[in-house]
C-alpha cells in the first residue's frame, strides 16, 4: 500500500507524538500542522491538501477544546466522530491523527495558564462567547508547543480566529509559518462548518442569507461602508429563523471597525444564529 492510501496513524499521547515528530525531523523532514476539532468537511480537507503539497509530514489534530466554549454553549453536543474522520483522512497523504483526552491535555484541570487575545479578542465572536478566543489561543500554543511545525494551516473561514493566531506567532515569536486557506463554500454559497449538520432542511434554506448578506455587501462595496452595511442588513430581512448577531465592515490589517469614509480592501464578519446555531462568515470587499 502506498503511503497516501494508508490510514493515519493515531496517536493519543503526547510524549508518543513528539517522539514521532523529533525522528522524522532529525531525518530532514519537514512537519506541517493542521488544527482541527474534527467532524472533518470539504473545508478542513483543502487545508490538509496544502498541506501535503508543502511539507513532508502531515499531522492533523483533533480535539474539541472544552476552553474555548463558554458555559451553554454547545460543548456537550459538537459532532465527535473520529472514525469519520480517519476514514476522510484515509488516502490523503496525513501521516498522523493526534487525537488527545481531555485529561491528557490539561491534566491538572482547566486553570492552567492562559494566552490572551487582548481588545480584538474582546471584539465581535469574542463578544458574543467571551473568553472563547483565550481558550482557543491557549489549544493552539499547546498544539504548536507539542507538534512544533514549520507550517500550520488555518480557514479564512474564522477570520478573527486566524488574525489572533497570526498576532499571537509575531507578539510570541513562535517559530512557526502560519498560512491561510480560503473559505470552501457549498455550491450554493454556504460556508461548510461542522455546525451545518445540525440544520433542518429549513433551517439550511435559510442559513444562506450570511452568504447573501456578503454578496450584497460585495456589490455595495464601490457606494461606501453605509451602503454595505444598508445592503447587507436588507439581505437578513425580517426572518425570524435567522437572528444576525454581528455585522461589521472591518479594517483587515487591525480588524478594527473602519471609518465611514474608509476605502480599499475591507472585510465584512457576519455572524447569525439559524435556529439554535450560530453560524460565522466574512468576505473581503473593495470600499470605492
Ligand atoms: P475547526 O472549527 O474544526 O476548524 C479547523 C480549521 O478548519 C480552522 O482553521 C477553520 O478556519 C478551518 N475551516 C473550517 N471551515 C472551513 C471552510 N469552510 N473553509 C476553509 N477552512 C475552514 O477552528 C477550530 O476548529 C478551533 O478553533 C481550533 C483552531 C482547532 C482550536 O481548537
Amino acid at each position: 500500500m502506498s503511503a497516501a492510501a494508508r490510514r493515519p496513524r493515531v496517536i493519543d499521547g503526547i510524549a508518543e507524538l513528539r517522539e514521532v515528530v523529533c525522528e522524522r525531523r532529525a531525518a530532514g523532514a519537514s512537519v506541517a500542522f493542521v488544527p482541527t476539532m474534527g467532524a472533518l468537511h470539504d473545508g478542513h480537507l483543502a487545508l490538509v491538501r496544502r498541506a501535503t503539497e508543502t511539507a513532508d509530514v502531515v499531522i492533523v489534530s483533533v480535539f474539541v477544546n472544552p476552553l474555548q466554549f463558554g458555559p451553554g454553549e454547545d460543548l456537550d453536543r459538537y459532532p465527535r466522530t473520529l472514525d469519520a474522520d480517519l476514514d476522510a483522512l484515509t488516502g490523503r497523504g496525513v501521516d498522523v491523527v493526534f487525537a488527545p483526552t481531555v485529561a491528557e491535555m490539561y491534566p491538572d484541570g482547566p486553570s492552567s495558564t492562559r494566552v490572551t487575545a487582548g481588545a480584538v479578542g474582546a471584539l465581535y465572536e469574542g463578544a458574543s462567547r467571551p473568553g472563547h478566543f483565550d481558550g482557543m489561543l491557549t489549544v493552539v500554543a499547546k498544539l504548536f508547543g507539542i507538534v512544533q511545525p514549520d507550517v500550520a494551516y488555518f480557514g479564512q473561514k474564522d477570520a478573527q480566529q486566524v488574525f489572533l493566531v497570526q498576532r499571537m506567532v509575531r507578539d510570541l515569536d513562535l517559530p512557526i509559518r502560519v498560512e491561510v486557506v480560503p473559505t470552501v463554500r457549498e455550491a450554493d454559497g454556504l460556508a461548510l462548518s461542522s455546525r451545518n449538520r445540525f440544520l433542518s432542511p429549513a433551517e439550511r434554506r435559510a442559513a444562506l442569507t450570511l452568504s447573501e448578506a456578503l454578496r450584497a455587501a460585495e456589490a455595495a462595496g464601490p457606494q461606501g461602508v453605509a451602503e454595505v452595511l444598508a445592503e447587507a442588513e436588507a439581505a437578513f430581512g425580517a426572518s425570524e429563523t435567522v437572528q444576525p448577531d454581528y455585522l461589521v465592515v472591518v479594517d483587515p490589517v487591525t480588524l478594527l471597525p473602519v471609518e465611514p469614509e474608509a476605502s480599499g480592501p475591507a472585510l465584512v464578519l457576519v455572524a447569525a444564529r439559524v435556529g439554535a446555531t450560530r453560524l460565522i462568515d466574512n468576505a473581503l470587499i473593495s470600499l470605492r
